[in-house]
């Protein structure tokens, strides 16, 4: 999704803009550029499509110098990708602007401004930002009250940035529904749409509130809020993460977090268990009083958190009694939905700036439940701040666009809520919470176990070098596991992958088996073992190519077609958070071996902040 970073300073901004651009490659985009006033008096920009390293070639040919300027990598919404579509857009060669979001009025908004007599040069919804200030700031003189006078009539969502040569001495920034930090150095400040983008340059942020307005000098920060206010936003050290922009000894970003599972569960868990039960508070001071009167859940979530959230209503219904529901947010939000009483609406969000998910929050609160909890992974997200109730993953920045770590720590999360919502509604069965915390407490260590197959997985990816389609299967809980395994591989390695209940197969997908069809199966040793060994045995009758992921005590063995993989024996509640781990180096070892771009695969985003 679309990246921001301005810098104002003594020292030239270019590299450190082109390097911010750099750090937020992760996000996804499809063309990047930067626009700088130079020392020659002028705006002046560089823009190309494909990777930032070709913005690079091209500023290395002819460099942008100066101490003022904004950068921007771009992921399109209205108009193809394309340099003329690219950020940052001008308004004559007077203003420039870079934009994350989407200005919903664009057209009402260009038809106007064309009537005034500005000329677009591109088919963006940002170009009507460049010149509705141009317009405003004709009639004002300053860039800041330009601005906000603009922004009254820009509806939708937005982070912005704006840089004008006639005040060479300041970024305007604004902020609605897409966030913004500022970076705060001596004598130079900066700006970017995430802290990653700056942490090259500094260990000082100030965070954008919704509503937001900021000038930026070289030394001097001013913020106004939603009501016009000047105000004071609090300054924060970041330290947690730092290392997270580097791939240290890992190929690629997504083996590197999928390696850090063990500890960032570890972490997530800290604080969070007593001695023989979940510290309800850890989901805020009201949590036990909310919690006291949940009778049902609703989750709503996007992808890879669905899947978390599917995985948790087993454990919500199968453990603590409760009535849950799960749907995806792009669904959830257009329809109309009947609320149960004494419903807990429960969001689950990796980045927390989800455009489906943000909006189905907001619909829910107009629904009458009883309370929404985000299980999220950034604190500062708009979901987390719009939320009663949070519960913060502790995955560190994910910066692979394939989810991994986030998603193993959601669903430590989710047991937890499972737990807490169970101890408070004493609805668990007896012995239910101490076994389970105990189990929590040696995860981490049997997470690092079922790591240490590595080699073993990646010798067996080779078997899926040439194929095209695969199913997965899994029954239970481990239903939603082998959906997300599936999701895993198309999105890595562009091989077609289904999911399918194992108990479904020979209600059609069998008719696909063959032996180009590798059916990939977690097999936990619980009361579904024996159903789920006969339909890998109609699937082995049909000549299919079977690699099962079993537990050590399921009495499962290597045959004709047959690959087993045995797992360290968990507590099957738990067992889908450790069958997750195969799944995730497979279609990573699969990806590698067809040579796909494994963190920014085509067509994705990391961040969805549109719809
Ligand atoms: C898949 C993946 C996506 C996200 C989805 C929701 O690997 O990462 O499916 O899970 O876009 O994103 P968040 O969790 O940030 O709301």
């Amino acid at each position: 999704m679309c990246g921001i970073v301005g810098a104002v300073a003594e020292r030239s901004i270019t590299p450190i803009l082109v390097e911010g651009l750099k750090r937020l490659e992760y996000r996804g985009y499809d063309s990047a550029g930067v626009a700088v006033f130079t020392q020659s008096g002028q705006l002046q920009r560089c823009r190309r499509v494909g990777k930032v390293a070709e913005l690079a070639q091209a500023l290395a040919g002819e460099p942008l110098n100066g101490h003022l300027g904004i950068a921007h990598t771009r992921w399109a919404t209205h108009g193809a990708p394309s340099e003329r579509n690219a950020h940052p857009h001008f308004s004559g060669e007077e203003l420039a602007v870079v934009h994350n979001g989407i200005i919903e009025n664009h057209e009402e908004l260009r038809s106007r401004l064309q009537g005034l007599g500005y000329v677009f040069s591109s088919d963006t919804d940002t170009e009507t930002i460049v010149h509705l200030l141009q317009h405003k700031l004709q009639q004002l003189g300053d860039l800041a009250a330009a601005l906000k006078a603009a922004i009254p009539e820009l509806h939708g969502a937005y982070g912005l940035a704006v840089i004008s040569a006639k005040q060479p001495d300041r970024i305007l920034a604004a902020r609605s529904g897409s966030p913004l930090v500022i970076g705060l150095g001596l004598g130079e400040n900066f700006l970017a749409s995430d802290q990653l983008a700056l942490r090259q340059v500094t260990d000082r942020f100030m965070y954008l509130e919704e509503g937001d307005i900021a000038e930026i000098r070289r030394d001097s920060v001013q913020i106004w809020d939603a009501s016009g206010q000047s105000v004071q936003r609090e300054q924060v050290q970041y330290h947690e993460g730092a290392e997270a922009a580097d791939k240290g000894a890992y190929r690629h970003f997504m083996l590197k977090e999928i390696h850090e599972q063990p500890k960032v569960v570890q972490r997530t868990l800290e604080g969070r268990l007593g001695t023989d039960h979940v510290l309800v508070q850890a989901f805020g001071p009201q949590a036990e009083e909310l919690f006291a009167k949940v009778r049902n859940v609703q989750i709503v979530a996007c992808g890879t958190s669905y899947h978390a959230g599917m995985v948790a209503r087993y454990w919500l219904e199968g453990l603590a009694g409760i009535p849950c529901q799960v749907e995806v947010a792009s669904e959830f939000r257009y329809r109309k939905v009947v609320v149960q009483p004494d419903t807990l609406f429960v969001s689950i969000s990796q980045s927390g700036e989800t455009a489906d998910t943000l909006a189905a929050l907001r619909n829910a609160k107009e629904l009458g439940y009883l309370a929404s909890l985000a299980i999220c992974n950034v604190g500062i997200s708009s979901l987390v701040r719009e939320s009663d109730l949070t519960l913060l993953t502790q995955a560190g920045p994910e910066i692979g666009v394939a989810s991994t770590k986030a998603f193993t720590t959601q669903l430590v999360g989710l047991m937890l809520l499972t737990l807490s919502l169970g101890q408070v509604r004493g609805t668990l069965e007896a012995g239910v919470a101490p076994e389970l915390v105990e189990e929590l407490r040696r995860l981490p260590t049997r997470l690092g176990e079922a790591l240490a197959m590595d080699k073993t997985v990646e010798k067996i990816a080779e078997l899926f070098a040439e194929k095209h389609h695969t199913l997965f299967l899994g029954r239970g809980a481990q239903y939603p596991v082998a959906m997300e395994g599936a999701l895993k591989l198309k999105e890595i390695s562009y091989i077609h992958a289904e999911a399918y209940p194992a108990g479904e197969l020979k209600h059609g997908p069998l008719a696909l088996v063959d032996s180009d069809m590798p059916v990939v199966t977690v097999a936990p040793n619980n009361e579904l073992l024996e159903k789920l060994k006969s339909n890998l045995q109609e699937v082995a009758a049909r000549g299919g190519q079977l690699i099962v992921f079993a537990d050590q005590q399921a009495g499962m063995s290597n045959g004709a077609g047959t690959h087993v993989v045995n797992m360290p024996h968990i507590h099957d509640a738990l067992a889908p958070i450790l069958y997750t781990l195969p799944l995730q180096l497979l279609s990573y070892y699969v990806a590698v071996f067809k040579g796909t771009d494994v963190d920014q695969p085509r067509n994705l985003a990391k961040s969805v902040t549109v719809e």
